[in-house]
């Protein structure tokens, strides 16, 4: 068993603004917590097996990334400054046709390569090859909450539901626990509400959550107000979907009684600021949303339309774009908005003991150095982290007890080897236009 004391790092704990221990100690023994507080508060004959010097840094939960497609890394850069619905027909669609599972793994492990050096420990996937993408995350050490992507229409629709069944049998709860299954219906407006019903049947007879899309756009309110006559939350509620936990990406376009729902039916929300600055889909009322105590986690969406997967800067963009949507500085400080990137986006996953640094809790632990002139003189640790650092900052990243970042050499991956393969898997799709 693992057994590893980090000594001398600044520990963010997020159990509350005054947590903080500024010249503190981790223990971890297997894959959980055994301590965290100041220096010398391990557990008196605690021997570890490694000890890790964290002075210089600061030590936090890992980051929790609450919507993506983490294959799509092979599609970054490649169609930009697009509307949403041309970009998915005339650009993404098409060459996602293409896709063959090889393709998957591999922008997959990019995806997870990326994440690991940026901070990210968990991510919530919604794609389809989902063998692939679990196997991407079992090699990469990392935490993740997967779905299989459903279109409720056309010949895909069934073959969905039967790939979705035998994912959940075979990977709920594999790779040592570090990976669970959600079901994927794409959205609204790409399953009808019989579909959706039937799929809401099946996670609950499963025991699993629901991830997808909701009110992402301007269209699709449009949309689903012309086929149901209501707007898309109040549509879902009346299919039943929110009797099962929902993570809900984007709730971009909501009112006041989508969001009084929302609150009311414990859905959980992923909110990407910058893909949907990117597509220019809108601003989430976050502020409202939060106010209405709805529980809301970040996510950096598909790599396609961000075009990182840097959950530091996608802190500092949702702390920013609410100032400036409500014209209030004091909206989203940045204490909450790193709450959003942990222990939140952990629960909006479902995933317990994740997302503190405490005694019992899951080790999901990053490191990042503030020994940088941009991180100097470290007024604020929390401010400093949301407005100031820089993925490269992250030196060292714990997950499940296992290290698998140090001083930003990822251990569970060839990084060479990863660059290699998505490139030439990228290539190659693009080259048959
Ligand atoms: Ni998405």
């Amino acid at each position: 068993m693992s057994k590893i004391l980090i000594q001398g790092p600044a520990v963010i704990t997020m159990e509350g603004p005054g947590r903080i221990y500024e010249d503190g100690e981790i223990a971890v023994s297997g894959d959980s917590i055994v301590s965290a507080g100041p220096r010398g508060s391990a557990p008196e004959g605690f021997v570890a097996r490694k000890v890790i010097d964290g002075s210089g840094m600061v030590a936090l939960p890992g980051l929790v990334n609450c919507h993506t497609h983490a294959a799509m890394t092979l599609l970054r850069s490649y169609a930009d400054d697009m509307p949403l619905m041309k970009w998915l027909n005339e650009k993404i669609w098409p060459v996602e046709n293409r896709l063959r599972p090889e393709d998957v793994y591999w922008g997959t492990m990019l995806c997870c390569l990326e994440m690991i050096k940026s901070g990210t420990t968990a991510f919530a996937d919604m794609y389809f090859e989902m063998d692939r993408v679990a196997r991407a995350v079992e090699q990469s050490g990392m935490r993740a909450s997967l779905a299989r992507g459903m279109v409720g229409v056309g010949p895909d629709a069934r073959k969905a539901i039967d790939e979705s069944l035998s994912f959940v049998r075979e990977w709920h709860g594999a790779a040592g626990g570090r990976i669970k299954v959600m079901f994927g219906p794409h959205a609204p407006y790409t399953c009808p509400p019989e579909y959706l019903q039937q799929v809401t049947e099946l996670a609950a007879d499963y025991n699993v959550g629901i991830h997808i899309h909701v009110a992402e756009t301007k269209d699709e309110v449009e949309q689903i107000h012309a086929n149901y006559h209501k707007s898309p939350v109040k549509h879902l509620q009346a299919t039943g979907l929110f009797k099962v936990p929902v993570l809900a990406a984007h709730c971009v376009h909501v009112d006041e009684e989508d969001i009084e729902i929302l609150a009311a039916e414990k859905v959980k929300v992923a909110h990407c600021p910058e893909s949907n600055m990117k597509l220019a889909s809108g601003i989430s009322p976050v502020t409202g949303l939060l106010k209405a105590g709805v529980l809301v986690g970040l996510g950096t969406d598909g790599a396609a339309s961000n075009n990182n997967l840097d959950l530091l800067e996608e802190m500092r963009t949702a702390a920013l774009l609410q100032k400036v949507a409500t014209g209030d500085p004091m909206v989203l400080p940045a204490y909450e908005t790193l709450q959003m990137a942990t222990w939140k986006g952990a629960q909006a996953l479902g995933l317990s003991g994740v997302g503190q640094l405490k005694a019992g809790m899951k080790a999901d632990v990053i490191l990042v150095n503030y020994q940088r002139p941009h991180l100097c003189p470290r007024h604020d640790l929390v401010a400093d982290l949301v407005y100031a650092a820089q993925s490269a900052d992250v030196e060292t990243v714990i997950i499940n007890g296992e290290v698998v970042m140090e001083d930003r050499t990822v251990l569970t991956m060839d990084e060479e080897e990863v660059m290699a393969g998505a490139r030439h898997c990228a290539l190659r799709l693009v080259e048959k236009e």
